[in-house]
């Protein structure tokens, strides 16, 4: 299969270039060079250079990481978030329309409002920030000009690589309780923390097998940020007394988050052979990753 990912430096784009064997694979990339695959630098808000490359690469599949995953940045600015996360997504599905590709897009927990919780597939996503907005465009986007395709919504990723130039939340938590640092969390916030590894697995499955529609691929778990904080002392021994649980709402964020945006997972594990994983599996499949030598 000739292959394309996109955000291929990215935390979630990372893991999947680690899994891709025996297919041919273009990792685009904007700043943070991929350290596998066909390297192509691209700004995706270039319709006509994205849609160019494309046409030259012709690719039998296409997986769409790249987004603006900063929250609080594309509340601050809508233009940036929409180029890169609407328009962009846009010129992804017609070139994939033209050219006949599968196309798995990644979207996200916060489509929807968070009054609920465990959300499913069927479930009407309501964004309440800018991001969610954003994503949820792009997803319709998909919808209207293509009918091969998979949208898989997931949810706080998390891996054993800084990618992209930022740390995730797990890392950010190991680093600094290991160095004696206290740290605010927010004790009221619930997600479905998701493991890069295993999301990139079950993407990977989806991918070969080409499962189509919607489907919400994250952990198997719906935590709060605490009890996901709380897991990792547990897991790596460390003191959970320097973690200050914190009411969301007194959280420094400029965009708002939804309360609860913990996804419903039983469609990915009824189909899958690989299955979304727990949290207590997960952190200690990314404690065996810590300690794994990096290769490349
Ligand atoms: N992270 C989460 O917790 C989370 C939760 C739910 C859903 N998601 C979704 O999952 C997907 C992957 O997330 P992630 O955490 O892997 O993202 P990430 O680490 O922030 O990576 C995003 C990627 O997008 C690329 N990018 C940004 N602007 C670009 C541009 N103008 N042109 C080309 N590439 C550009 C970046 O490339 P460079 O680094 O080269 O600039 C980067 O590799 C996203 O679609 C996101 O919406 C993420």
């Amino acid at each position: 299969m000739k292959l394309v990912i996109t955000g291929a430096g990215g935390l979630l784009g990372s893991a999947l270039l680690a899994m891709v064997k025996g297919h041919e694979v273009y990792s685009l990339y904007n700043e943070h060079a991929p350290s596998t695959g066909i390297p192509v630098r691209l700004d995706l808000r270039d319709k006509n250079q994205v849609t160019e490359i494309l046409r030259k690469i012709k690719p039998d599949a296409i997986v769409h990481t790249t987004a603006l995953t900063d929250v609080d940045r594309c509340e601050r600015d809508h233009t940036l978030a929409k180029a890169i996360n609407y328009d962009a997504t846009t010129t992804i599905a017609k070139s994939a329309k033209d050219l006949g590709a599968f196309l798995v897009y990644i979207s996200t927990d916060y489509v929807f409002d968070g009054e609920k919780g465990m959300y499913n597939e069927e479930d009407i996503p309501r964004p309440i920030n800018f991001y969610g907005h954003t994503k949820l465009m792009g997803e319709q986007s998909i919808k209207e000009l293509l009918s091969d395709y998979l949208i898989a919504r997931t949810s706080v990723i998390y891996g054993s690589t800084p990618s992209s130039g930022k740390v995730n939340f797990a890392l950010w938590l190991l680093d600094s309780l290991s160095s004696g640092k206290t740290v605010n969390v927010a004790m009221n916030q619930f997600v479905s923390p998701t493991l890069n590894t295993n999301l990139a697995e079950m993407i990977m499955e989806c991918l070969e097998r080409r499962v189509k529609g919607i489907l919400h691929l994250s952990g198997a778990s719906r935590v709060s940020r605490l009890e996901f904080a709380l897991e990792i002392c547990k897991t790596w021994s460390l003191n959970p007394s320097l973690i200050n649980p914190v009411d969301m709402s007194k959280m420094n964020w400029y965009a708002p988050r939804p309360r609860d945006s913990s996804l419903d997972v039983t469609k990915a594990s009824s189909i899958l052979m690989r299955k979304p994983a727990s949290i207590k599996d997960s952190l200690y499949r990314l404690k065996e990753e810590l300690n794994t030598p990096k290769r490349g």
